[in-house]
């Protein structure tokens, strides 16, 4: 039954990486993309910083950009995002009331980009880590403050829904999320509360989750995503990379089993169709190339982990 299920699912599943239009390498791009990734996510082209540098005009040029070259290869192509403390433009924040800021900042912006990437977007992550590193916390750490307020969210929810194509998944994003850490159920809660002051139907709220921390075992995920499932919400693996601490053979073998498990868990989960690696390769890793935390090496040679995933897909 599991078996049917998955190969039920091929063809909705959706498996890719980041993309920069200025990554270097563009050829190694091009193979990698038109052979064993289906998916593209826009590294940063389509950060607030990116799409709306000056208050009001809409830019989004290295947004469209990595959308097609998604469609060049036929590829999918997911939205990030909407709405984050980081990445913002240099005139944000500024001396806005929460008013002028759930009134008219986050619609016009969210409103702007989402119709303007049109309805082919499978899921746009409307807002980005607003929970920090603990459930409690209100800044970044390095003092910049995080999205507290629900008004805001509720308010880029809306318009996300407003503006977004019938199919898009709209999501919450947020990094060590997925198993049982304190986060996850604060994300739950999240969900919930965007639930309850939205009129956002059920099956139109995603949650992502974010593997950038510890890992999860395999039946940790599969109880969070049924935990999911059961409010009517979809789940994704939104930002994979599992860091070694040195690039040695039993290593790269324990990193390739984690994958391994992770994949597993989304493509069993009868409501998990997206699974992106956050940067394809261990030199353009936004980790560090020692970390050596995606699926390729430094030459851009498929390392255990992505013979572990190409057999799943
Ligand atoms: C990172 C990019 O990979 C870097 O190139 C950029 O300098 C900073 O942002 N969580 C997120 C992503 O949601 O947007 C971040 O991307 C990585 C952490």
């Amino acid at each position: 039954t599991v078996l049917a299920a998955v190969t039920a699912k091929k063809g909705t599943f959706h498996f890719g990486s980041t993309y920069d239009t200025f990554d270097a390498d563009q050829s190694w791009f091009d193979g990698v993309f038109s052979t064993f990734y289906r998916h593209v996510v826009a590294e940063n082209g389509c950060k607030w910083d990116a799409t709306e540098p000056s208050q009001g005009v809409s830019s989004l040029t290295e947004c469209v950009g990595a959308q097609s070259f998604a469609n060049q290869f036929g590829n999918t192509f997911r939205g990030h995002n909407t709405f984050w403390h980081s990445q913002t433009p240099s005139w944000l924040p500024g001396s806005f009331s929460a008013s002028q800021v759930v009134g008219t900042i986050i619609p016009q912006h969210v409103q702007a980009e989402i119709q303007g990437m049109g309805a082919s977007v499978t899921s746009w992550d409307v807002v980005n880590e607003n929970k920090g590193d603990w459930p409690t916390v209100t800044s970044d750490g390095s003092g910049v403050p995080l999205v507290t307020d629900l008004s805001f969210i509720f308010a880029a929810f809306k318009t996300a829904f407003q503006f977004a194509g019938a199919n898009t998944r709209l999501a919450v994003n947020d990094y060590n999320t997925g198993g049982a850490e304190a986060k996850t159920a604060c994300v739950i809660n999240l969900i919930k509360s965007i639930q309850a002051n939205t009129t956002i139907p059920f099956n139109r709220r995603s949650h992502l989750t974010a593997s950038t921390g510890g890992f999860d075992s395999k039946s940790a995920l599969a109880s969070t995503f049924s935990t999911l499932s059961a409010l009517g919400v979809s789940a994704m693996i939104t930002e994979m990379d599992i860091e070694v601490n040195a690039n040695t053979t039993p290593n790269l073998r324990y990193q390739a089993a984690i994958w391994g498990d992770y994949l597993d868990a989304c493509l069993f989960a009868s409501n998990c169709f997206e699974f992106i690696n956050w940067d394809p390769r261990d030199d353009l890793s936004w980790r560090g190339s020692a970390a050596a935390a995606t699926l390729f090496d430094t030459n851009g040679n498929p390392k255990p982990a992505a013979y572990e995933v190409a057999a799943r897909l």
